[in-house]
C-alpha cells in the first residue's frame, strides 16, 4: 500500500504568522512544506524569496518543497538552494537550458522537480524523466490558491505513472492546485504520490489542519 504524502501550500497560510503556521503543519503531520515562490513575471503574483525561506527553515524540521514560479530561473537556483530548499521544482518554460538547470540543482545536492502547467505536454520533459526526482503536475494555472481543479490533467498523471512503470523509473508524481477531499482520491488512483493543498487544508473543518491532512491522505 503506497504512502500518500501531503505537502501543504503555505500560500493559503496566514502570512503574518508564517513561522507559527509551519509549526502547526509540522504538528499536524504534514510530510513537507510546499513553498510557492512567485515573481510577478512568470505568474501574475508575487510572494516570498530566499531571505524568508531561510528564516522559516530555521523553524522547521520538515523538507521544504520549493515551487519556483519564476523566470528566468537558472541564475536563482543557487540562492534557493542556499536558503534551505530541499526539493527545487522549476518550470521548463522558465529556462533556456532545462538539462543545465536540472544539473545546477543537482550541484547543490537538492532533489530536482519539473512542473508541467495544464497546457504543457509531457513530451517537453519525456527525455529527461530519468534525470529528475519529481514531476509536479499543475491542476490549475499557476499564480493563485483557491482555483478550481482541472480534471483533464489526471490523464497526464496516469500517463506518467504508466511511463515510470514501463521504464522502471523512480520519479515521484506530485499534483498541485484545487485539490479537495473528492478529487484527491481520483489523483491518488491515477498515480499521484504527493498531494499539494492550500485552501482545503487551511480553510476546511474550521481550519482543523490535522483533520484536513488526514482526510486528504485517506484513500
Ligand atoms: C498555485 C500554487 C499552488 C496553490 C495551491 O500557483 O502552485 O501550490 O497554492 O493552492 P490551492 O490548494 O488553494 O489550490
Ligand atoms: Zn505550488
Amino acid at each position: 500500500m503506497k504512502k500518500i504524502q501531503i505537502s501543504p501550500s503555505i500560500l493559503s497560510a496566514d502570512f503574518s504568522q508564517l513561522g507559527k503556521e509551519i509549526k502547526k503543519l509540522e504538528d499536524a503531520g504534514a510530510d513537507m512544506i510546499h513553498v510557492d515562490v512567485m515573481d510577478g513575471h512568470f505568474v501574475p503574483n508575487l510572494t516570498i524569496g530566499p531571505p524568508v525561506i531561510k528564516a522559516l527553515k530555521k523553524n522547521s524540521l520538515l523538507p521544504f518543497d520549493v515551487h519556483l514560479m519564476i523566470s528566468p530561473v537558472h541564475k536563482y537556483i543557487e540562492s534557493y538552494a542556499n536558503a534551505g530548499a530541499d526539493i527545487i521544482t522549476i518550470h521548463p518554460e522558465a529556462t533556456n537550458n532545462l538539462l543545465g538547470s536540472i544539473n545546477k540543482i543537482k550541484e547543490f545536492k537538492k532533489k530536482v522537480g519539473i512542473s508541467l502547467n495544464p497546457e504543457t505536454k509531457i513530451q517537453v520533459v519525456e527525455e529527461l524523466l530519468d534525470q529528475i526526482d519529481l514531476i509536479l503536475i499543475m491542476s490549475v494555472n499557476p499564480g493563485f490558491g483557491g482555483q478550481k481543479f482541472m480534471p483533464e490533467v489526471l490523464n497526464k498523471v496516469k500517463k506518467l505513472d504508466e511511463i515510470r512503470k514501463n521504464l522502471k523509473l523512480n520519479f515521484v508524481i506530485e499534483i498541485d492546485g484545487g485539490i479537495n477531499f473528492e478529487n484527491s482520491k481520483l489523483a491518488i488512483k491515477s498515480g499521484a504520490d504527493i498531494l499539494v493543498s492550500g485552501t482545503t487544508i487551511f480553510k476546511n473543518n474550521n481550519g482543523d489542519i490535522k483533520k484536513n491532512i488526514d482526510l486528504l491522505r485517506s484513500i
